[in-house]
């Protein structure tokens, strides 16, 4: 499947094959692809939580007002992120780069992000958004379907994984063997009333 046929092909799939198991490999595979996506200043906000605890999948079900997938889906990934990623240990982004790359890039971060709340959240989720893209288009080269969902309490949930204080919830992305196909697409605005160019109108 080429990345193409990837990106139309992706869709968000409710119903999955509750006895498949996806083998450790694969997901590691997947997960192992998602954290190559993109992130401003190369801080990799996102952490997986991986749900594979029959239990606690049961809780999650219950917080997500009994979506199926969140239950039956092979691997379910809560994806959080560090609020503040940029100020633990930021040299470890830049660990394989040049010195005076470093040195250029300590400051800028700490100046970026310090004490702005907005764009560390902000920032937090845009990575995760895009790292929840890139698992769902890894899963789905892997023969897998995907769901991302944000139908949930996340208070609920962030007590039940113990989410740190200084984390967030951001979705969850359900992944899993596909029993039934998605809806026909709901209906995709066209391009031209997406596309601007150049600047808004007045
Ligand atoms: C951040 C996000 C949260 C979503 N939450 C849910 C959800 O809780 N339950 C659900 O059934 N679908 C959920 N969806 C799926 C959307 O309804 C779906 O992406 C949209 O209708 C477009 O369909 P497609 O993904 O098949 O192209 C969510 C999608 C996104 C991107």
């Amino acid at each position: 499947m080429n990345t193409i046929e990837t990106i139309q092909s992706r869709r968000s799939v409710k119903h999955f094959d509750p006895d498949h198991r996806i083998s450790d490999k694969e997901r590691d595979e997947i997960l192992s692809l998602a954290i190559l996506s993109p992130s401003a200043f190369n801080i990799q906000h996102w952490r997986f939580v991986v749900a594979d605890d029959a239990a606690l999948r049961e809780q999650l079900k219950a917080a997500a007002h009994g979506q199926e997938q969140v239950s039956d889906a092979s691997m379910l990934v809560i994806l959080c992120a560090d609020l503040m990623a940029w100020q633990k240990q930021p040299a470890r982004y830049w660990a394989n780069a040049p010195d005076e790359v470093l040195s250029f890039m300590l400051p800028a971060i700490d100046n970026f992000y310090r004490d702005k709340e907005q764009t560390q959240r902000d920032e937090a989720m845009r990575s995760c958004g895009i790292a929840a893209q890139t698992l769902m288009l890894s899963a789905k080269t892997f023969g897998y379907d995907s769901s991302p969902m944000v139908g949930f309490d996340f208070e609920q949930v962030a007590q039940l994984i113990q989410l740190p204080d200084d984390h967030i919830i951001t979705m969850f992305v359900a992944i899993g063997k596909g029993i039934q196909p998605a809806s026909p697409r709901a209906g995709q605005l066209a391009l031209n009333e997406v596309v601007i160019k150049n600047r808004f109108e007045p």
